[in-house]
C-alpha cells in the first residue's frame, strides 16, 4: 500500500501539522505501507522524494518522478484546521475516490464549525456552554453580550483550532479587544459563558470494526485556560487515565461512542469536556486530533494498550475497507 502523510494546512496550525506528521510517519510500520511526506499549503502541494522536491499533480493527486508516477491508495490526513480539518480535502479524495482516516466531509464541516456542532450536540441533548456567534461585517451590542453570557466568557475563532486566537474575559472591557483578536484568526467568532469544572477529553475511534473510547485524560493547566502555552509548551499536567469517579467516567465514555454512532464518525476524533455540577458538558469535538508525541491522543492509545503503529495503522486499514 501506498501511503500519503498530508501535512501543512492554511492556518496558525501549520506548525503543529508538521509534528503530527512526522509522529505518524515515523511510526507507521514501512513493512507494511510505502509512505510519502507531502505538504498541501495554499496551491503550493509538494512531496519531498529523497531530498527532491516533486509538485502533486491536483488531478488525480499522483507524483511525477523521473522514474515513476506515484499514485496513493490512502491519504492520511494530518491537517488540523482547513483545508483537512473542514471537509474541503475530504471532499476532494471523495472526487477522487482516495479513501482518507478523517471523518467524511459532512462531518468534518460541521464539527470545524464549534457553533455548527455545538447546536447540533445540543439538539441530541448533550449538554454544551451558551454561546452567541459572532460573523464579520454583523452589528453587535458588547453589551448586550456580556448581559447574555456573563463573565467570565470565552471568546473563540469559531472554526480554529490548538487555542489559537482565544481570550478569557473576566469583565465588559475586555470583551471588544478579545473579539477583535479572534476575528484576526476567522471571519466567525464564538463567545460562549465559561463552564466551571474539571477538564477532561477523551478520544474514540474504530479499532479493528469496533467503535471503542480511549481512557480518558484530565487537564490541569497551569495557566487560566488550555491555551497553546500549556497545550504545547508544557504548561499543563495531562493526567491519564483521569483520577475520576467510575461512573463519571463510563458517563463520558458513552458519550463520546454515541457521538461517533450518531454522526456516522470514521477515523480517530477526540470530544473535550468540562465536568461541570450538573454533568460533563462537551466543549467541542476535534476530527483531526494531534498526533504529536504529547498530544493527547497517542497518551491515551498508549494507556490503552494500543501502540501508535497499531493506532495509525489501523486508521490506514479502517479508511481502505
Ligand atoms: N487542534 C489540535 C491539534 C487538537 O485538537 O489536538
Ligand atoms: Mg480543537
Amino acid at each position: 500500500r501506498t501511503i500519503a502523510i498530508i501535512a501543512g494546512g492554511d492556518s496558525s496550525e501549520i506548525v503543529i501539522s508538521l509534528k503530527t506528521a512526522e509522529v505518524v510517519f515515523s511510526h507507521l510500520d514501512k513493512s507494511l505501507y510505502d509512505c510519502y511526506m507531502l505538504k498541501v499549503i495554499g496551491k503550493e502541494w509538494t512531496a519531498e522524494i529523497e531530498g527532491k522536491t516533486y509538485r502533486v499533480d491536483k488531478n488525480d493527486f499522483s507524483i511525477l518522478t523521473p522514474d515513476v508516477r506515484i499514485q496513493f491508495d490512502c491519504a492520511f490526513i494530518a491537517i488540523h484546521g482547513t483545508p483537512g480539518e473542514d471537509g474541503k480535502l475530504q471532499g476532494y479524495f471523495d472526487l477522487l475516490k482516495i479513501p482518507y482516516t478523517t471523518p467524511s466531509l459532512l462531518n468534518s464541516a460541521v464539527t470545524f464549525s464549534k457553533w455548527y456542532c455545538t447546536t447540533l450536540l445540543k439538539q441530541l441533548g448533550i449538554r454544551c456552554a451558551n454561546s452567541m456567534l459572532l460573523r464579520q461585517g454583523m452589528n453587535y451590542d458588547e453589551s448586550a453580550i456580556g448581559k447574555k453570557l456573563g463573565f467570565p466568557c470565552f471568546v473563540k475563532p469559531n472554526n480554529a483550532g490548538s487555542s489559537f486566537g482565544i481570550s478569557k474575559v473576566k469583565e465588559q472591557a475586555a470583551l471588544a479587544p478579545a473579539i477583535q483578536k479572534a476575528f484576526g484568526e476567522d471571519h466567525e467568532v464564538l463567545i460562549e459563558s465559561a463552564m466551571v469544572g474539571r477538564e477532561v477529553t477523551c478520544g474514540v475511534l474504530n479499532y479493528k470494526g469496533k467503535v471503542i473510547a480511549l481512557p480518558i485524560t484530565e487537564i490541569v493547566s497551569q495557566n487560566e485556560f488550555f491555551d497553546f502555552e500549556a497545550k504545547y509548551k508544557g504548561a499543563s499536567q495531562e493526567i491519564t487515565p483521569a483520577q475520576i469517579d467510575a461512573a463519571i467516567a463510563a458517563e463520558i465514555q458513552q458519550t463520546v461512542i454515541e457521538i461517533y454512532h450518531q454522526f456516522n464518525m470514521t477515523g480517530i476524533i477526540r470530544v473535550d469536556f468540562i465536568l461541570e455540577e450538573a454533568g460533563p458538558s462537551v466543549i467541542e469535538i476535534n476530527t483531526v486530533p494531534g498526533l504529536t508525541e504529547g498530544s493527547l491522543i497517542p497518551q491515551q492509545a498508549i494507556a490503552a494498550g494500543i501502540s501508535l503503529t497499531e493506532l495509525f495503522g489501523n486508521s490506514i486499514e479502517q479508511a481502505i475497507l
